[in-house]
């Protein structure tokens, strides 16, 4: 990917930092030029780098939300790039894949408090100071196919993530379908604003599934496989440079194929 001059020295946030494609946003934005800040409820996986920041901070707490996008202005002056990319599969990543007849209230909360609503208090915040200060804005949701589509029960018949018997539960696909809605609802909101407001939708990356899993979902797609973790990086690059200057409300679809057949 060719280094896009139009970003030297943005101000970016990415949620989930800490991540499998946190981590992969941060490097293709640093390579860029771009001032990072990366902000997770866990800080690791840090990359070595003079013009990336971390900060450990829960963003389903609206104070803490409030108050960390406050001091991000205070020290940088505005912000030009939110990626709101963070997700959960809960504290207790079990009751995550629950089936859903025996669905916990209490997770399906716990999943919406991070994967949309605090999608609504970082936009609510950093979509303020992007007003208020006139700066042409780029917001990025991370989505996911099943936001879109319903699961192949099937594949997930003796799959496992990371050991634990596995799933796509309903309160994912819900969460990303909210994220897709809410793009296109800041897209039509701010776009008078300039601030230009887009989806990624990724297909599922190889990382943490048992090879029972990897195999039965990439006979499923089109081009035969699972996404590498830097196949998605592109289109972030894409969206939050003047290369896509025209384009607002979209959702770009990096999946092989799984959804087109
Ligand atoms: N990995 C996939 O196969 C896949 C497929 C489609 C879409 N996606 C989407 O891509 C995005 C990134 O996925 P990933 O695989 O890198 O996930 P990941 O689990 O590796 O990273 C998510 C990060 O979010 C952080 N997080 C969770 N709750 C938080 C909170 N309350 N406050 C702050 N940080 C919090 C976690 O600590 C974690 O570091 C997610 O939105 C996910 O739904 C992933």
């Amino acid at each position: 990917m060719n280094k896009n001059k139009s970003l030297k020295n943005k101000v970016a946030i990415i949620t989930g930092s800490s991540g499998l494609l946190g981590q992969q946003f941060c490097k293709i934005l640093l390579k860029n030029g771009v001032i990072v800040i990366g902000i997770d409820k866990v800080i690791k996986n840090k990359i070595n780098h003079e013009n990336i920041f971390y900060k450990k901070i829960d963003i389903t707490n609206e104070l803490v939300v409030k108050k960390f996008v406050s001091s991000v202005v205070k020290k940088f002056g505005h912000i030009d790039i939110l990626v709101n990319n963070a997700a959960s599969k809960s504290s207790k990543t079990k009751e995550f894949f629950r089936d859903y007849e025996s669905y916990n209230y209490s997770t399906w909360k716990e999943i919406m408090s991070v994967n949309l609503d605090a999608v609504f208090l970082l936009t609510k915040y950093v979509g303020k100071d992007m007003v208020r200060k006139k700066i042409n804005g780029k917001i990025i949701q991370i989505a996911s196919i099943y936001g879109l589509i319903g699961p192949d029960q099937k594949l997930y018949e003796n799959g496992k993530y990371k050991g634990i018997k596995m799933s796509s539960p309903a309160v994912y696909s819900a969460s990303k379908a909210a994220v897709i809605g809410l793009t296109k609802y800041l897209a039509t909101y701010w776009g008078s604003k300039g601030i230009r407001v887009n989806a990624i939708t990724p297909g599922g990356i190889d990382g943490g599934q048992n090879s029972t899993f990897r195999k039965k979902y990439s006979k499923r797609v089109p081009l035969g496989r699972m996404a590498d973790k830097n196949e998605i990086e592109g289109a972030l690059l894409y969206l939050v440079s003047d290369d896509s200057s025209y384009v607002t409300g979209q959702n770009i679809i990096i999946d092989g194929g799984f959804s087109s057949w």
